[in-house]
């Protein structure tokens, strides 16, 4: 048994999610960190709401609120979502906390210390009306390059380019609309990673089975070579810069952001005594440490994050591996929540329970390549694997047995041919699933707990109880004996991925251990499927997964704005 740390991404504060962040992080990260535990591992599962930057400030703006205010409101939104989800962070955290304001000067203070960070003077937009340095998405304008009226310094929406606030035509404030603009000196601390490339190369380099998408795109950035880049911002909301002659300026929000993971930890282990944040984080080599994240992360995740962690000089735990996910895309098209376009986790929970969400997205997770999401995909699955080969079997094998045998495992002859045959192939796939598991390649381990439950179909089709109980009522009562052993199983092994409908099914027998869940079997007990003793009393539970019909598909893609 070893002691694990999962963090998920830390979704952005502006706004409920989409299901494309739920399936790039957060949800490989809880099936991940659920299996985990099955097996008995320590596990410690962080997350939190990533909170500064201008996004939040303008987000906040058009929702009429101060900026902490917001912040606390969306930080409650996503958390009732997730629990929606059934995600089991031990601790949701804010990047707002003062755990992550104190690591973060800390941070920035050790880094300085070692010659990281070095302060240069740079020319930005200031507006004397609004009495502050504006950011280039700030600044608005005409595009010079297409004529578009209300393009941002940052980038033109309409064509695309990216822009200097300076080259903008007619230039004005986003805040007030003030176009007296002046261009003025500004200083800022600079972060200068290029100094680091060789031992991130080394490190990255050296690490063992690590997934080609994240080692790819980390050796492409460092290819190309490493950039300075400023790392404090002309803001208010954020971590304050305490430097002096840096007052009213705060830390660029992707410096504290995954300082966060360190913040969020600190913040569990002050909610009860006893709890140790350190032994997570620093001079943890006896700790295994995995990060999950879609690709456009990965960049911040193998060489930003680690290389701050690096110019600190002080042992901070660096990422043990790291899982990256590919897009998740709405009919070919993107989800975005700015445009909202696609569908939103707050949504997806009003029209189906977390389960059918869980599953649908595992078994389709973006591993390999991006994967388009249709309401048709979504139907086709989840009634074939949910309702028809897991929720339709447990029905029938416990509506049967309950009519013909009463409501209680019962006795029948002793395992045959078919039985052993049966037992030695879940027993095989059981170690398949594990090892997908433990290899975080999700979409095979779905793929495996299907076949487990398809096994249990296939048998009772060799077995036909139905009919063999006129002939054989011993023989039946063996295959329904055996069958309701594979349904035991199923509750554990399913457990990671459909939590609710696993405790439903655990629920069915009354094995005299309370609400005590089934623990995980073992290999014997996959291959013997004799677990449960006959005379287990059980009840039929209503169907698990209802179908989804076409008039819902229809009214979804009308909802939700389908396009093909
Ligand atoms: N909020 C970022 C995003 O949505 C992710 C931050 S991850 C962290 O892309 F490491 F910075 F915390
Ligand atoms: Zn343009």
């Amino acid at each position: 048994m070893a002691r694990h740390l999962v963090t998920s991404a830390l979704p952005y504060i502006n706004g409920v999610k989409h299901l494309g962040n739920l399936v790039g992080s957060l949800l490989p990260a809880d099936v991940y960190a659920r299996y985990l535990r099955e097996r008995g591992h320590e596990v410690l599962f962080i997350c939190a709401t990533d909170e500064h930057g201008t996004p939040a400030e303008l987000a906040a703006r058009e929702a009429d609120l101060p900026v902490p205010e917001y912040c606390r409101r969306q930080h409650e939104a996503q958390k009732a979502v997730y629990d929606g989800f059934r995600l089991t962070f031990d601790h949701f955290g804010r990047s707002s906390s003062t755990a992550n304001r104190e690591l973060t000067q800390h941070f920035a203070h050790r880094m300085a210390a070692n010659g990281y960070l070095a302060e240069r003077v740079v020319k930005q937009v200031y507006s004397p009306a609004d009495g502050r340095f504006l950011p280039d998405r700030y600044v608005v304008g005409t595009c010079p390059h297409c004529g578009y009226e209300a393009a941002r310094g940052d980038q033109c929406e309409n064509c695309t380019r990216l822009l200097d606030p300076t080259e903008l035509i007619n230039p004005r404030s986003a805040v007030s609309g003030s176009t007296d603009l002046e261009i003025r000196d500004s200083h800022h601390l600079f972060f200068e990673q290029s100094k680091l490339a060789p031992r991130l190369r080394e490190w990255i380099t050296s690490r063992e089975r690590w997934p080609v998408l994240t080692t790819s795109i980390a050796l492409k950035w460092l290819d190309e070579g490493l950039e300075d880049r400023g790392v404090t911002r002309d803001l208010s909301w954020g971590v304050p810069v305490d430097r002096d002659g840096f007052e009213g300026k705060v830390f660029y929000v992707w410096f504290d952001a995954p300082i966060e993971y360190i913040g969020a930890t600190r913040e569990w282990a002050e909610l009860e005594p006893g709890r140790d944040w350190e032994s997570w984080w620093y001079d943890a080599g006896d700790m295994r440490y995995t990060q999950f994240m879609a690709k456009d992360n990965i960049p911040f995740h193998t060489i930003w994050f680690p290389g701050m962690q690096m110019a600190t000089g002080e042992p901070w735990k660096l990422a043990d591996y790291i899982k990256g996910v590919n897009w998740l895309t709405y009919y070919g098209g993107k989800f975005s929540t700015s445009r909202k376009h696609g569908v939103f986790t707050d949504a997806a929970l009003e029209i189906l329970p977390s389960d059918t969400w869980r599953y649908f997205l595992v078994a389709n997770m973006p591993e390999s390549d991006d994967v388009s999401f249709t309401w048709e995909l979504l139907a086709a699955q989840c009634n074939k694997d949910l309702a028809d080969t897991l929720g339709n079997l447990v029905n029938r094998v416990l509506a049967f047995g309950a009519k013909r045998f009463g409501t209680a495992v019962p006795e029948g002859g002793e395992p045959g041919e078919a039985e052993h045959e049966l037992g030695a192939r879940i027993a095989a796939l059981v170690a398949e699933y594990e090892q997908h598991l433990e290899q975080m390649q999700f979409r095979k381990a779905a793929h495996a707990l299907r076949s487990l439950w398809a096994e249990a179909n296939a048998y009772l089709g060799i077995k036909l109880p139905w009919t063999a109980v006129k002939t054989d009522p011993a023989d039946a009562a063996l295959a329904v004996r055996t069958a309701m052993n594979l349904i035991a199983l199923f509750g554990p092994l399913s457990r990671p991925l459909i939590p609710d409908t696993a405790a439903r099914i655990d629920a069915i027998f009354d094995t005299g251990e309370g609400d005590t869940p089934a623990p995980w079997p073992t290999a014997e007990q996959a291959r013997a499927l004799d677990a449960l003793r006959p005379g287990t009393p059980f009840t039929v539970p209503p169907v698990l997964f209802r179908k989804i019909t076409p008039e819902d598909v229809a009214e979804w893609r009308e909802r939700f704005g389908a396009q093909d």
